[in-house]
């Protein structure tokens, strides 16, 4: 495959044609991303719950995301690779985001990053791009805000809320942002917010007039197992599949139907096992 890169994107965007991101944590993840054509890869801090099996995203260290991200790229070598900035990473101070965003890139391997949050991460983005790393935004459902938002909810249901995320939009572009990922909002919120910016929007759960789409990858393989947001459509039963083989190979070790004599074992050097006798 041809290396997919920002401008790849750009012109997509351009065309109209919708782009596809799809997280990946690991390398065998990252493979699929790769094999299946996806144009750009997001190493999330969704890692934290789906990979590593936290009740949120807080939790999230930049060491877990630059050693993640590492292993997506060697499987993910085609896909324009978008890694979080995990909570804690970027807040504290614009020095802190300029740091760890050059990590994600220099050690990660990263060829963007992400971060969450409105108009008052502004300042932070502009830094952030001035020293050559492009930024997605991230707007609407921010869950490492989840304990202010009052969980995992879908944001922008009212005219006046729409237009604050109207407004954290326009502030995301002003500031250099090249995309923004638009979260769990109503359909016709995104919509608008996409039509009135002239850089690309990638919805998750915010219905078909993005740029491009964006889910997890493990909920959409039907790979997790605490709960499937109502937004996702899942592909695949690979949860079944995984234990329907874990199960096989129980039931053939007690029955010792595995390891087979022919298919499984070793062979001595013909003669030599006599001499075992
Ligand atoms: O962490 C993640 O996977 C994300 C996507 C859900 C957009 O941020
Ligand atoms: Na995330």
């Amino acid at each position: 495959r041809k290396k997919v890169t920002l401008n790849t994107l750009n012109n997509l965007y351009k065309k109209g044609e919708p782009i596809t991101m799809l997280t990946a944590h690991d390398y065998p993840s990252g493979l699929f991303v790769e094999k299946g054509g996806v144009d750009t890869c997001l190493v999330g801090d969704s890692l934290g719950m789906v990979t590593l099996g936290y009740n949120s995203t807080n939790p999230v260290t930049m060491d877990d995301m630059i050693r993640h991200c590492q292993a997506v790229c060697r499987g993910a070598k085609s896909p324009f690779i978008v890694c979080d900035m995990p909570f804690g990473s970027y807040e504290a101070s614009i020095e802190d985001a300029v740091r760890n965003a050059v990590r994600l890139i220099a050690e990660g391997n990263a060829e963007a990053v992400k971060l969450e949050g409105g108009k008052e991460m502004a300042e932070t983005i502009k830094a952030i791009t001035k020293v050559g790393i492009p930024v997605l935004g991230h707007i609407g459902l921010t869950p490492q805000r989840q304990s202010s938002l009052g969980g995992f909810r879908v944001q922008g249901k009212t005219m006046k809320d729409a237009k604050y995320l109207l407004e954290d939009a326009l502030a995301l572009q002003e500031a250099g942002c090249y995309g923004i990922v638009l979260e769990a909002m109503p359909k016709e919120v995104a919509s608008f917010i996409t039509s009135q910016l002239n850089i690309l929007t990638i919805g998750i759960g915010a219905g078909n007039g993005c740029s491009g789409q964006v889910l997890v990858q493990q909920d959409m393989l039907g790979a997790f197992d605490k709960f499937v947001p109502k937004f996702c459509k899942v592909y695949a039963d690979i949860s079944s599949i995984a234990v329907n083989a874990v199960k096989n190979y129980t039931a053939d070790v007690k029955s010792r139907k595995f390891p087979d004599d022919e298919k499984n074992c070793y062979k001595m050097k013909s003669g030599e096992d006599k001499k075992l006798q």
